[in-house]
């Protein structure tokens, strides 16, 4: 069976079983390898990706629900460098071993494009499936916030730029 999707902003066709994890259509078939296996059974997180902008477990999500939509993971996620999230990560030094943490930028991302500003227990909330065994999760909350900063800083420096001079508004 043929399934086509839009991957990272590329068209792509994948042959086989529809059936397949998405997770291993991007590692084994694509190799993206950015989304980890945690458990494969839904409930770390590891495996995030977003599909038409939504954080969903790639473990437990066949390739036949992709067809038609847009996938993206961490490997597509800056399109001209680093996304904001990915800026904020590094700038508070997330990470620790590294390996949880592709599926909570991913999950952050998600989250802020739905909610520009939000409170711990927003952040808590969307947040609670994704599982880190190293105890980040002080320093997750805390660049979500700051991702948050950066972004509305991009936006305010967009406005600035689409908005003409005060002198060129003057009849
Ligand atoms: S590997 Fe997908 S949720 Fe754990
Ligand atoms: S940083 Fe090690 S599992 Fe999250």
């Amino acid at each position: 069976m043929t399934t086509e999707f839009s991957l990272n902003g590329e068209r792509v066709t994948v042959e086989g079983d529809a059936q397949k994890p998405l997770l291993w259509v991007l590692r084994e078939d694509l190799a993206l390898t950015g989304a980890k296996f945690g458990c494969g059974k839904g409930l770390c997180g590891a495996c995030t990706v977003q599909v038409d902008g939504v954080a969903v477990r790639s473990c437990s999500f066949p390739l036949a629900l992709a067809a038609g939509r847009s996938v993206t993971t961490i490997e597509g996620l800056g399109r001209d460098g680093l996304h904001a999230v990915q800026q904020a990560w590094v700038e508070m030094n997330t990470p620790q071993c590294g390996y949880c943490q592709p599926g909570q930028i991913m999950s952050a991302a998600a989250l802020l494009a739905a909610n520009a500003a939000p409170s711990d227990a927003d952040i808590d909330a969307a947040m609670a499936g994704n599982l880190c065994r190293c105890g980040t999760y002080p320093r997750i909350r805390k660049a979500i916030h700051h991702a948050a900063a950066l972004l509305a800083a991009e936006q305010a420096e967009s406005a600035q730029e689409i908005v003409p001079p005060a002198e060129e508004l003057e009849p």
